[in-house]
Order: structure tokens, then C-alpha cells, then sequence
């Protein structure tokens, strides 16, 4: 249909920029465009306003050296200058009332509509409740009757951290159309996947919008589902770990986001339960599996506070805490919805004095948490804590040395150590989902075997 594929990208968020830079590594020419200024200078000085492996050397190579990739603020040059429009701005959870809002996602289609002037492809990347498609597709001819488009929808699945690599190994791709037009240009655009073998399913609009989420959601409830059993393994002395390999050993369940930990956050899956949730109540028909996953998540957070504090003896009044890691996973300097936030914030009402560690993520997580001392590596983090816990599964934070620090007690929320190797080094060290050997125990036998006289007593 189209002589060549010129690609425009609405919004340089994680999902925009990573997709903007992607395409522009499969050869198309891509320009990205942002309302804010100041981000579209800084990525034309290849500074990449997020943390993502790979991504920096992506724009380097597509913007420097092929110049295939472009920034501008120019809607109207972009739009003008291109067949395939993505939208992929932000949709953020309404406050007042949990839905999805949409202002973002409909002023963008406002604006391109008065920009419309020949055919064009308007292909839906952001994340959007079921028939925003169809929404916008009158918004946009109630704008410009005569404008010549067609909207897609194609959501994207890729994991923040390893975006790169997962828009560029995608499992499938979902691409939601109405007219063989539209269906035809996207299965060009994604010729090089299907030419790997990368399934591609093609649906209308609405189940194509639907699929994105109840993908999310359906892997949120595993993780909800895995961390209550965790809790359960606690209560029977149980092993998670065992228990979740011999569950994912079932290929009907499959093995991946079975991890336990302190809850899932992050910039989707919290928005995305709660919106699923909130558009289901609208339409009659509630999801009571995906409200519990919301509840159980939330719930979760607040126990992992209480988790700690129970550690402490009970108290963790003028306690030196440690908490390493703020981000809501490793790998990303991302913050939103991070337990960590919730767990520093719960143990800092309880009266602990609060020293805090992330590798990426402190200057985000300098503008919503207050009165703690911000660690400047990790062997800063340790020095003079009695207490750490371990929130984010950072890589650095896998083989430390607790003991010669002074640390006494490890709560470890992301199941890095082994508990027996913790036992043996005298540390009291409490997971997620295990066992926790008989430390208190354990640790007198460990201080009377270290205590001379008593050693001495003993061989007597
Ligand atoms: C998620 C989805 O995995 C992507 O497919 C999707 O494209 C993306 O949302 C989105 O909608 O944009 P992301 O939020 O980047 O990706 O992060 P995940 O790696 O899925 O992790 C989400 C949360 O679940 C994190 O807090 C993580 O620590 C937690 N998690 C994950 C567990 O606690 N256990 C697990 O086994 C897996």
C-alpha cells in the first residue's frame, strides 16, 4: 500500500523511545516526538532520560551514525512527513477513581486528526482500556470528516530492563485491525518477525486491547498467588522454592513469575489490575479474581513492613535499618508502585533511623522519600547498620559479607541468600517462603562456639 514505511512515534516514554529506537534498528525511518522540550534536546544529545540496557547505543547508532532515527516537538512536520502513526503516550491511573485516563491518548488523536491530510495508519502502542480505539476513531472523524485513516491496535509486552531485547524478541505480536488495508501495512512493518517465526495474531480492536491487559493482569495474579502461598509455606514449614518448581514443572503452569517477593509494582501492573478492574464494574461485570489480586498485592506490602519489624524483636524504634534497593525490580532505575517505598515509609512511622541504597534509582527516589540517609554504594549502605533488608534483586546485592559489617539481621525479600549459609555465618536472616532455621537458636550456638571460655567448657 505504502511505497515506503516512514514511521512517527507520539510520546517518548519507556514504551515510545524503545519502540521509536527499535524500528529505527529494523531500517525504518522513525521520528520520535515529545511536547516536552527539554527531553527532546537532551535525547538529541543521545541522553536518555531512562535507565535501559542497550537503549543509549541504540540511539546513538539509529540517530548519530544512520540517522534514521529523529527528536522533534513538531507534531506537524512528523505527522506530515510519515504513513505510520504510534501513539504511545502516557495512560496513568485516574486517582479519584482508579480508571484509566485517557486525556493524554485523546488529545494526542485531537491533534493528529486536524493534521491528517492523506491516508495513514494510526496504530494504538500506549496501553488503553477496551474500545478507546473506536473512541478515538470518532473523536478523530468528528475533528476532520474527510481525513483518510484507519487505527490499529498494538500493544506492546515488552518488560522494562530488558525492553530492548524483548521488543526485539517479542513472544508474539498483537495487531487488533478493521480494514485488510491496515492489516496488510502492519504485516509489512512486521515482515522481519514473522519471517522469524514470531507468531502473529491478528484480532479487531477490542481484543487486541484486551489482550495487553488481561495478559498483565493474569501474570499479576500468578505473583499475588505465589506470595500467598509463599506465606503459607511459612506457616508449614513448606519451602516455596520447591513448592513453585514443582508447580512451573507442569507445562499447563508454566514456570516463569512464580518468584515470591514483596510484591509486584512498577509503572503496569499495579495500573493495570486497577484499571482491568475498574472497566469490568463499568461494563456489569466485576472480576473478582483480579479485585483480590489488587487486595492481596496491597496487603502484601504492608505485611512485608510488619515482616521486618517482627524480625527486630518486635520493635524497630531507633533501629539502623538498611533497606538495598528501591527500584521495583532490578535493572531499571523505575520507582512507581515500588514496595520499597511503602516498606521505607512504614518502618520510618514505626521510629527506625533509615539508610537507603539503589544503584539506579536514588534520583528518582529523591523527590518522595525524606529523612533518610542516602548511602552512596553499597559498603556505605552497610557500615554502621544493625539491620538490612533487601527489597530489589540487584545484582550486587547477591554475594555480601554481613557479618563483617556487624549486621545482625538479613530480611531478605528476594530469597538472594541461603538460609544455612546465613545460619552458619550468625546472621539472623528471615526470606520469603522458607524455612528460617532456628536462628535465635542458632545463634547462641553460634556465639558460644566464637566465646572461648564457653568453647573451652564445652571440650571440658
Ligand atoms: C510488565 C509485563 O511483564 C510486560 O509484559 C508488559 O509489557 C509491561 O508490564 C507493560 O505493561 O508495559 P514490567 O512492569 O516492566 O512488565 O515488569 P515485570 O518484569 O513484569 O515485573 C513486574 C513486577 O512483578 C515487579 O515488581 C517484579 O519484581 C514482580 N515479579 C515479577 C515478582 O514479584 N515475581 C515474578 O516472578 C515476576
Amino acid at each position: 500500500m505504502f511505497h515506503e514505511i516512514k514511521i512517527t512515534v507520539v510520546g517518548t516514554g519507556y514504551v515510545g523511545l524503545v519502540s521509536g529506537a527499535c524500528f529505527s534498528e529494523l531500517g525504518y525511518d522513525v521520528i520520535c516526538v515529545d511536547k516536552d522540550e527539554e527531553k527532546i534536546n537532551k535525547l538529541k544529545s543521545v541522553e536518555i532520560p531512562i535507565y535501559e540496557a542497550g537503549l543509549k547505543d541504540l540511539v546513538h547508532s539509529n540517530f548519530v551514525i544512520h540517522k534514521r532515527l529523529k527528536f522533534t516537538t513538531d507534531l506537524q512536520a512528523a505527522v506530515a512527513s510519515c504513513n505510520v502513526i504510534f501513539i504511545a503516550v502516557n495512560t496513568p491511573t485516574r486517582l479519584e477513581d482508579g480508571r484509566v485516563d485517557l486525556t493524554y491518548v485523546e488529545n494526542a488523536a485531537k491533534e493528529i486528526a486536524g493534521l491528517l491530510n492523506e491516508y495513514k495508519l494510526i496504530v494504538m502502542k500506549s496501553t488503553v482500556s477496551v474500545g478507546t480505539g473506536r473512541h478515538l476513531k470518532s473523536i478523530i472523524k468528528k475533528i476532520n470528516p474527510n481525513a483518510r485513516f484507519d487505527m490499529v491496535s498494538n500493544p506492546e509486552f515488552l518488560r522494562e530492563g530488558s525492553a530492548v531485547a524483548d521488543f526485539m524478541s517479542p513472544d508474539r505480536i498483537v495487531i487488533g485491525t478493521e480494514t485488510p488495508a491496515a492489516k496488510s501495512i502492519m504485516d509489512g512493518i512486521y515482515q522481519i518477525f514473522s519471517d522469524r517465526n514470531v507468531p502473529i495474531l491478528h484480532t479487531d480492536l477490542e481484543s487486541s486491547e484486551l489482550i495487553k491487559y488481561a495478559a498483565n493482569c493474569f501474570l499479576a495474579t500468578k505473583i499475588a498467588f505465589v506470595n500467598e502461598i509463599a506465606n503459607f509455606c511459612e506457616k508449614t514449614g513448606a519451602d516455596i522454592e520447591k513448592v513453585a518448581e514443582g508447580m512451573g514443572l507442569d507445562k499447563r503452569i508454566g514456570a516463569n513469575y512464580l518468584l515470591p517477593g514483596p510484591g509486584f509494582g512498577g509503572s503496569c501492573f499495579p495500573k493495570d489490575t486497577l484499571g482491568l478492574v475498574s472497566a469490568a464494574r463499568d461494563a456489569g461485570v466485576p472480576l473478582d479474581i483480579v479485585e483480590a489480586v489488587v487486595a492481596s498485592n496491597d496487603k502484601r506490602k504492608e505485611q512485608m513492613v510488619d515482616k521486618v519489624i517482627q524480625a527486630c524483636g518486635k520493635t524497630v524504634l531507633q533501629r539502623k535499618i538498611t533497606v538495598l534497593g528501591l527500584a521495583f525490580k532490578s535493572n531499571t532505575d523505575d520507582i512507581r508502585d515500588s514496595s520499597a517505598l511503602t516498606i521505607v515509609k512504614g518502618l520510618q512511622e514505626n521510629g527506625a533511623e533509615l539508610c537507603v541504597y539503589d544503584p539506579k534509582a536514588m534520583p528518582n527516589a529523591k523527590a518522595v522519600l525524606f529523612n533518610v540517609k542516602w548511602a552512596s554504594n553499597v559498603i556505605e549502605a552497610l557500615q554502621g547498620s544493625e539491620i538490612v533488608v533487601i527489597v530489589t534483586e540487584w545484582e550486587e546485592f547477591k554475594n555480601l559479607d554481613f557479618p563483617s559489617f556487624g549486621i545482625s539481621t538479613v530480611v531478605d525479600f528476594r530469597n538472594l541468600y541461603d538460609p544455612e549459609d546465613m545460619l552458619a555465618m550468625g546472621v539472623h536472616y528471615i526470606s520469603v517462603g522458607r524455612k528460617t532455621p532456628n536462628t535465635q537458636n542458632s545463634i547462641k550456638e553460634v556465639s558460644r562456639i566464637k566465646d572461648n571460655s564457653l568453647l573451652i567448657e564445652t571440650q571440658i
